[in-house]
């Protein structure tokens, strides 16, 4: 089994969901399944599992660092605007045998790439090489440029796409794994987590995608008030936000599959349109962040204004130290704390556990905090917290704890 796109594959677990309901109206070419990969941090598989379930995809398996699932062009549209916990959908293009780069280079070359690629795009491979033969990924990738190059300018006549590396190119994944290579293409382009309003934030924000990633995990709904004491700028609540008044977190953005050959412009636009009058934007979901720091909030509010949410979120600066019980029926403390990567921990997690316990104990808890150092959680909460999931965040392994209300 090849590896998955930005992750080693390891094949956990394989359930069918029953079959989406296909729109009569669609062009033809939407309605051909296909098979993709959605990439998340390893650690949040399962929350976008949970998400491509809600879609109706057929066959999703989960994979470390992603889900592959069977899906339509239209249910890959909308995939990229709804997803909130996925980093990137690629599709599967083809899988081959291909001992060495000559048979790289056949292969590749065989491939219609002209059905989703025209000249005017930019393309950039991205290669891995695992067990094989082809070690240089630089050999690899230049093998496959060679390949897509001469099939269109020597098979086809026509003029080639450029290759560069610039963030708008087209991404082509090369990876090959002992003598079996896969090709996948980036329907998203930019990153998902990219949702365009994070344009501030404090010294050590955490990525929209693991916000929302953490949410799900935690099974969190919007009738539950949230509360995050050390919000930064935000990012959990406004995840929450989104959630709540079921705002697609992609509907502004633009995606790679847009540029593609077969991209239909009206299924688009009308999926974003039934995205926009689904949305409920009168819900009112109880959202509350404290920080220490008063700037950090400033640039709190100026993501969730950007957000479109900011009416959802009450920020208030305010240590740790003094956090009380709010005027809420009791629900989910989420946090992200300082744990000395990028910020001093300081006394943050003895500080939380303590006010958890003396202050809000009807409430749940939750915080995410680095593997190596799970003795000071265990000294501290042993019988009180469970380990949720292992998460792969900025550079480090985290555990996503989680402890039920106390009375
Ligand atoms: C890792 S950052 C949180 C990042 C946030 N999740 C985001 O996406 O922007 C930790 C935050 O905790 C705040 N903080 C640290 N110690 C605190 C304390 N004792 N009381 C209140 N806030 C504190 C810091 O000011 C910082 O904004």
């Amino acid at each position: 089994m090849l590896h998955a796109p930005e992750a080693s594959c390891t094949r956990t677990a394989a359930r069918a969901s029953s079959p989406a309901p296909l729109p009569f109206s669609l062009p033809p070419v939407l309605l051909m399944a296909q098979t993709y990969f959605a990439t998340t941090q390893p650690g949040l598989e399962n929350a976008l599992l949970a998400e491509l379930r809600q879609l109706k995809i057929k066959k999703p398996q989960v994979l470390t660092g992603g889900v592959e699932f069977q899906a339509t062009y239209a249910t890959l549209y909308e995939a990229n605007l709804t997803l909130r916990s996925a980093t990137r959908v690629w599709l599967r293009l083809d899988e081959f045998r291909a001992r060495d780069t000559s048979e790289l280079y056949r292969k590749c070359r065989r491939f219609d790439w002209e059905r989703l690629l025209g000249p005017d795009l930019t393309l950039t491979i991205q290669a891995h090489s695992q067990q094989s033969r082809m070690v240089h990924t630089g050999t690899i990738s230049e093998v496959t440029a060679q390949a897509i190059r001469e099939h269109f300018t020597d098979d086809l006549k026509r003029p080639a796409p450029d290759f560069g590396d610039q963030e708008a190119a087209q991404r082509i994944m090369v990876r090959i794994e002992g003598d079996r290579c896969q090709l996948s293409l980036d329907a998203s382009g930019p990153r998902l987590q990219q949702r365009g309003w994070r344009t501030e934030s404090g010294p050590a924000p955490l990525r929209e995608n693991i916000a929302a990633g953490l949410l799900l995990l935690c099974d969190w709904t919007p009738d539950q008030p949230l509360l995050d004491p050390m919000c930064g700028s935000a990012t959990i609540l406004i995840e929450a936000a989104l959630l709540a008044t079921k705002t697609a977190p992609n509907l502004a953005r633009n995606f790679a599959f847009e540029r593609w050959q077969n991209f239909e412009p009206p299924k688009l636009r009308g999926l974003r349109a039934n995205l926009k009058s689904t949305q409920k934007p009168d819900a009112a979901p109880s959202l509350l962040g404290f920080d220490r720091d008063p700037h950090v909030l400033e640039a709190a509010a100026a993501n969730a204004r950007r957000a479109g949410v900011n009416a959802h979120l009450h920020l208030t600066p305010a240590p740790l130290s003094e956090l009380q019980a709010p005027d809420t029926p009791p629900g989910l403390i989420l946090t992200n704390p300082p744990y000395g990567e990028r910020l001093a921990s300081g006394d943050a997690l003895p500080t939380l556990l303590e006010r958890w316990q003396n202050e809000l104990p009807r409430w749940s808890v939750a915080f995410i905090w680095p593997r190596e150092r799970a003795a000071e959680v265990q000294k501290l909460a042993t019988d009180r917290l469970q380990r949720v999931a292992t998460i792969f965040n900025g550079g480090i392994s985290v555990d996503l704890w989680r402890g039920a209300p106390l009375r």
